[in-house]
């Protein structure tokens, strides 16, 4: 059966973008099946680097269609700007190899200020979002008030219906003295589904003509396990179903295609924004594994540029994204950021309370309260981003390496060590 779903284990930003990279290779067809553009997904090919929202990352190989799903929510404006960009620099984007789904949901300027208006509420407590508008577009979507991408195949319904939701936001605002230029903004949203029209598509159609005729599809996920609406650190996480049914529902494909699901995991810990992250350290660590000068390993939002917060690996989290994922396999990311440590820490538990655990608490106030307790392995000094083979890997970061996979109990194959789309070591 022919159907991969790559799937974030951490907070997102764990390179999946690199991964679904490689694995586009192999396959026929990309497809995003959640988020929107909140995600940023970076691929480094030969020194030229793509920082893809919405689009997948199969769209860097000729030969695959690319597929943004029913379960993502688009910004059209934004979707026109990343298509015409990636053009500019010389990628083929067209009607044939992307389509969109007719039953995406769109994110209008409208989510983008409730999306900030919410965030401004919540004061101390803010989630920490990319400001995209995710939150209030799956509101809409789930409270039967959305517009869908297929609406704008009838561009003067497309208005009315857009003109009437940004007169409402507009009314939502007025207490805060905010307001969306309804006619500027309708303008440049109008502008934009003339332009993506041809794009609009019954893509769960195609998918299974394709899954039938043989076709190798790639589910590329957006954000990460703990991110989940469901599945994550409730309220800190995004507004859609990053995990492996959000894959099925935000493709319309079915579970009996589905023979891999991949997870991605970052060697150590990142989160941008707010939310529980028991193994975060302290600045002069988390500084050191974001990196200055030669060694910048850019761990700062694709998205918002914001520093990443940085921690040690944490397993307790890694063995519930694989429980609830069922990962057939784990892809480690990032591994020569690590090198020069002594020691390196893994995080087996948490004491929550005098009390110890080895797995997420429900609560995720008792996760705000999670203290690692961790094993210690030793580290290696030297540098690895040239190593190409298992065996030219020092033996620290294959115990390392072993050690994650008997703990979490799942076979890790390949690491990455650097950025570049060679940069990969398969077992
Ligand atoms: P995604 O959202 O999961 O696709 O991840 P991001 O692209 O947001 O963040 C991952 C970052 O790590 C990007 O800047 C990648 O270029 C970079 N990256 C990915 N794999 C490696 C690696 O093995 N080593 C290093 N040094 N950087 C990597
Ligand atoms: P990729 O695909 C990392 C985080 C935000 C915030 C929370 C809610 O690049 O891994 P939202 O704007 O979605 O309402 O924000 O989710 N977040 C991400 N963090 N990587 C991402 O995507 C993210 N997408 C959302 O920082 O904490
Ligand atoms: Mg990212």
């Amino acid at each position: 059966m022919p159907a991969t779903i790559l799937i974030g284990a951490q907070w997102g930003d764990e390179g999946k973008g690199r991964v679904a990279d490689w694995l586009a290779a192999e396959s026929d067809v990309v497809a995003r099946y959640a988020g929107g553009d909140n995600a940023g997904h970076t691929i480094y090919v030969q020194g030229q680097v793509y920082k893809l929202h919405l689009i997948p990352s199969g769209i860097l190989h000729s030969h695959v269609t690319c597929i943004l799903g029913n379960g993502m929510v688009i910004n059209p404006i934004n979707l026109m700007k990343e298509i015409q960009s990636l053009q500019q620099a010389g990628v083929t984007v067209n009607p044939d190899n992307l389509q969109v789904s007719a039953r995406a949901h769109l994110i209008t300027p409208g989510h983008v200020a409730l999306d900030a208006a919410a965030e401004a509420d919540r004061g101390a407590d803010k989630i920490g979002t990319t400001l995209r508008g995710i939150g209030p577009a799956y509101m809409d979507k789930t409270g039967r008030s959305g517009i869908r991408a297929g609406t704008m195949l009838d561009v003067e319904v497309y208005a009315q219906e857009l003109e009437h939701h940004l007169l409402c936001v507009n009314e939502g605002l007025k207490s805060r003295g905010a307001s969306i230029d309804v006619e500027q903004q309708g303008a440049a949203s109008v502008a934009a589904a003339h332009f993506l029209r041809p794009y609009i598509k019954d893509t769960s159609r195609t998918l299974n003509e394709k899954l039938r005729a043989g076709a190798r599809i790639l589910c590329e996920g957006a954000q990460g396990t703990f991110l989940d609406v469901d599945h994550g650190d409730y309220p800190f996480v995004t507004s859609s179903s990053p995990t492996v049914g959000g894959a099925l529902t935000g493709l319309g494909i079915g579970a009996l295609s589905v023979d891999r699901v991949i997870g991605v995991a970052k060697a150590f810990s990142t989160r941008v924004g707010a939310g529980p992250m028991p193994t975060e350290m302290d600045e002069a660590l988390s500084s050191r594994l974001r990196g200055t000068g030669e060694n910048f390993w850019d761990e700062f939002g694709t998205t918002t540029r914001r520093p990443r917060r940085c921690g040690w690996l944490d397993l307790v989290t890694l063995r519930y994204a694989t429980m609830i994922n069922g990962f057939s396999e784990l892809v480690l990311t990032k591994l020569d950021v690590l090198s020069g440590f002594e020691s390196l820490q893994l995080a087996t538990a948490y004491r929550i309370d005098d009390t110890e655990v080895d797995h997420i608490p429900v609560s995720t106030f008792e996760m705000l309260r999670a203290q690692p307790i961790y094993e210690t392995v030793p580290g290696w000094s030297e540098a690895i981003d040239a190593v190409r083979t298992w065996s030219d890997l020092p033996q620290a970061a294959q115990h390392y390496i072993d050690r994650i996979s008997t703990l979490v109990g799942v076979p890790i194959r390949t690491v990455s060590v650097g950025p570049e789309r060679d940069q990969l070591v398969h077992r």
